[in-house]
């Protein structure tokens, strides 16, 4: 990542009321044939254009970093979402607020949703960006968090039921850490999670009321989880893939069900040299004992987020969940910081706050 450069536009723009604004944006300068460097971004000072009718202009708050933007860095294909092209501005949610509009069905102060992060400044038709309540939650960025996410994986991947024993790996990240939680909270026996070091096991059975965890580092992981689940286990969310999930398969009871989330084992060595997961193993011990292993995307359940919004505030109003965040501050750190994501360095949901 070199130092901030300017746009070739920059010099001598004017927006069309006579404005003179310019802000930061992230864009793929290569695309790396592994994982992503430094060098493989570039931030860029760009002039910020007024709305042009049925436009607004948002300043961004909060974005998300998200481990899937990896995938999207290496222009895999196989995801519901377009890859991120060289030169041009990366995206990703973020919310943030209408500082001027040209449409109206916003107006200036409202907060937005949308998908136009890795930027300091969002200036797009109004139909993109959705109104939120700005008192909805104890802070602006839980918007970003990846609550729905856990909940529709468990409730209709996993069909979980009351009294399941429940596995989550990569439990103390975004996903899993409101994976666990909710699991819990919807009545599982027994929740067990794995994490990449001994501080994070210990925020699971601490902060975050695990009932066991372990360090998949701490191999063999079959090992490890059979000593956590003496009694097996029913549900599995499964963020990982590879060993996880193999040892996972061999731990299920009958009738066990796995939400398949994440594939963080081969996401995170990204690329067109990485090959494809190891995958699940012998499949006849699925068969054997009727397990369903079931892939979702939160984006074909979304009419659950209502009952999952109203539900989640219940949750955190009374204390009984724990909304766990990194915030990383300014733009410019946010290539490093999706590194250091994925590289174990965070836990909870990770975001950067481009504004105060
Ligand atoms: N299905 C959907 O609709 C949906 C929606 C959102 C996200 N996702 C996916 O869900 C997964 C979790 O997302 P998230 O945002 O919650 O990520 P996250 O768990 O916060 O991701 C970061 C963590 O990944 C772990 N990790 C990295 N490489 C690993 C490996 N080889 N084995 C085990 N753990 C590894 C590290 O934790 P440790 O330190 O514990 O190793 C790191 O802290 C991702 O695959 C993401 O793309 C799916």
């Amino acid at each position: 990542m070199d130092a901030i450069s300017k746009s070739a536009t920059f010099s001598g723009y004017s927006g069309p009321s006579g404005t003179y604004r310019t802000g930061l944006d992230v864009r793929l300068a290569a695309r790396p044939k592994g994982l992503p460097t430094p060098g493989d971004f570039e931030i860029t000072e760009v002039a910020v254009p007024d709305p042009a009718p049925g436009q607004v202009l948002v300043r961004n708050l909060f974005m998300s970093l998200d481990p899937g933007m990896l995938m999207l860095i290496a222009g895999e294909s196989g995801l519901p979402m377009p890859r991120y092209e060289v030169g041009e501005v990366m995206y990703g949610d973020a919310i943030g607020e209408v500082v001027a509009s040209a449409d109206p069905s916003l107006g200036e102060g409202d907060l937005v949703m949308h998908r136009f992060g890795w930027r300091e400044y969002a200036v797009a038709q109004a139909g993109l960006f959705r109104r939120v309540d700005r008192d909805a939650y104890p802070t602006l960025s839980t918007y970003l968090g990846f609550g729905l996410v856990a909940y529709v994986g468990l409730m209709d991947a996993a069909e979980l039921r009351p009294g399941d024993t429940v596995f989550v790996s990569s439990a103390a990240g975004a996903t899993g850490s409101m994976a666990g939680q909710i699991a819990r909270l919807k009545g599982a026996s027994r929740v067990i999670g794995s994490a990449g070091s001994p501080d994070k096991v210990a925020h699971l059975t601490g902060k975050l009321g695990f009932d066991a965890a372990f360090d998949h580092h701490d191999g063999p992981i079959e090992d490890r989880l059979r000593e956590a689940a003496p009694h097996g286990i029913d549900v599995y969310f499964d963020n990982v893939g590879g060993e996880q999930l193999r040892a996972a398969i061999d731990l299920m009871n009958p009738h066990g069900r796995i939400a398949v989330c994440g594939a963080l084992n081969r996401q995170t060595k990204a690329g067109p040299g990485a090959g494809p997961d190891d995958g699940p193993g012998d499949l006849l011990g699925v068969l054997g004992k009727r397990l369903t292993i079931r892939g979702f995307t939160v984006g074909d359940h979304l009419k659950r987020a209502p009952e999952f919004g109203a539900q989640f505030r219940a949750w955190l109003r009374e204390g009984s969940i724990v909304y766990d965040e990194t915030v990383i501050d300014g733009l410019a750190n946010a290539p490093q910081a999706l590194l250091d994501l994925v590289n174990g360095a965070y836990t909870g949901k990770t975001v950067v706050r481009l504004g105060s």
